[in-house]
């Protein structure tokens, strides 16, 4: 064991008042059932596990040596990117592309879309684009679509961890949230997408990020780019995202995109989703780091705003984790800005048949509306800007 791995491992096994605040009641009543006979498996486990996740840390040490820098908390920068965050659920195409759309017009101002990548069957949106006053490609992904809010997080109690992440051992990650990226059109949009930003702006930052669902799919894709492209610098920040995968995902995660924030807002249910079980360390999902946790001191006119920046262990019990996550409208508002769709419901695409010329359309049905390399009509962009949502 190294000295990094130990205290990590030593705090598990003592957390279990924290656990019984965060956990649900029904998982509570379970976890009662089978406490006692669980502890002597787990310990088990515990001693079991050690070798295999130092394992891990020390294969990819060697190809990551360069990203040992942690990634440092910026509240400029998440007021900025939560509202690219907000802005991606739009199912206005024409306004998104032409980056005139009503939560387009704020700090995010100026921003350059590449391309509006759209799955059609599975409901899925995302952008790339640059922004000039970040000097960096800037990657959105839209959370989800689904009619009602309440099922989907109920449902992300019973996700399962069903898929091994390739090539590292021990690593399992929710099949659901790692094939939205990556057996979708997303993962090839999104690649062809910033290899078009890097012809014409060079090597700058690439930043991903996403809300909720959207904050999973961004954590696959910064982990897809950061292995793809090496020395470049590529920064995730999510907003309200549920976990994805095991401790050993989240151990190889941490070495790859050490630049990841992953910021949570007060009683916020969906960060303690799918449930993170004390009594296996290892075998349960466990959030990567680092996690900001906002939340609010006092009360009424007497209240503050706190952004507690948390430990580097992923689950820190001491940030969201020491509150219930019962909340549903913490979920809706991250920094005042309303994320989700404008209307639930149906998964709806509103396009003008003037950006015709910019889309592109899959066997599948699938949408790429592109700037380049299609003669960017720059006159027509304009026209369009100018009119705005009046179209
Ligand atoms: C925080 O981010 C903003 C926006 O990118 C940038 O202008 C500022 O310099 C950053 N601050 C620090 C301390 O890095
Ligand atoms: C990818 O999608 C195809 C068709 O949608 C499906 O048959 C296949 O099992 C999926 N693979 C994974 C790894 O999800």
């Amino acid at each position: 064991m190294t000295p990094r791995s130990r205290p990590r491992r030593s705090r598990a096994l003592t957390m279990n008042k924290w656990m019984t605040l965060q956990i649900g009641g029904a998982e509570e009543k379970r976890m009662e059932r089978r406490g006692w006979m669980i502890v002597a498996i787990v310990i088990c486990l515990i001693v079991n596990s050690s070798g295999r996740e130092l394992k891990v840390e020390v294969k990819h040490t060697h190809h990551h040596r360069h990203h040992h820098h942690m990634a440092t908390y910026n509240h400029t920068l998440a007021r900025i990117l939560v509202e690219y965050a907000s802005a991606v659920y739009l199912s206005d195409l024409t306004e998104l592309f032409t980056w005139t759309c009503s939560r387009c017009n704020h700090l995010t101002k100026g921003f350059e879309i590449i391309d509006l990548i759209i799955d059609v069957k599975r409901c899925l949106q995302a952008f790339v684009g640059v922004a000039k006053d970040l000097n960096a490609i800037v990657i959105a992904f839209r959370g989800t679509q689904e009619s009602s809010i309440q099922n989907w997080v109920e449902d992300l109690y019973w996700k399962q961890l069903d898929i091994d992440y390739p090539g590292i051992d021990n690593a399992m990650v929710h099949h659901g949230f790692y094939s939205a990226y990556y057996n979708t059109t997303l993962q090839p949009g999104v690649v062809n997408a910033v290899e078009k930003a890097m012809d014409l702006y060079g090597k700058i930052d690439i930043i991903v990020t996403g809300h909720s669902m959207g904050g999973a799919i961004a954590g696959f894709c910064g982990l897809d780019l950061s292995l793809a492209l090496g020395e470049q610098n590529v920064q995730v920040m999510t907003f309200g995202q549920p976990r994805i995968g095991n401790a050993a995902f989240a151990s190889y995660y941490s070495q790859v995109v050490p630049n990841t924030i992953r910021v949570t807002n007060g009683h916020d249910i969906v960060p303690h989703l799918p449930p993170y079980y004390h009594y296996f360390p290892q075998k349960t999902y466990h959030h990567f780091p680092r996690e900001v946790w906002l939340y609010s001191i006092g009360f009424g006119s007497f209240s503050y705003a706190v952004e507690k920046v948390c430990d580097n262990s992923g689950e820190d019990p001491t940030c969201s984790r020491s509150v219930a996550g019962n909340s549903i409208p913490d979920h809706m508002t991250y920094y005042g800005v309303q994320m989700g769709c404008e209307t639930s419901g149906t998964c709806k695409i509103i396009m003008d048949p003037r950006i015709s010329a910019f889309v592109r359309k899959d066997l599948d049905g699938n949408l790429v509306l592109s700037r380049v390399p299609f003669a960017p009509d720059l006159k027509l962009i304009t026209e369009l800007a100018d009119q705005g949502s009046a179209l």
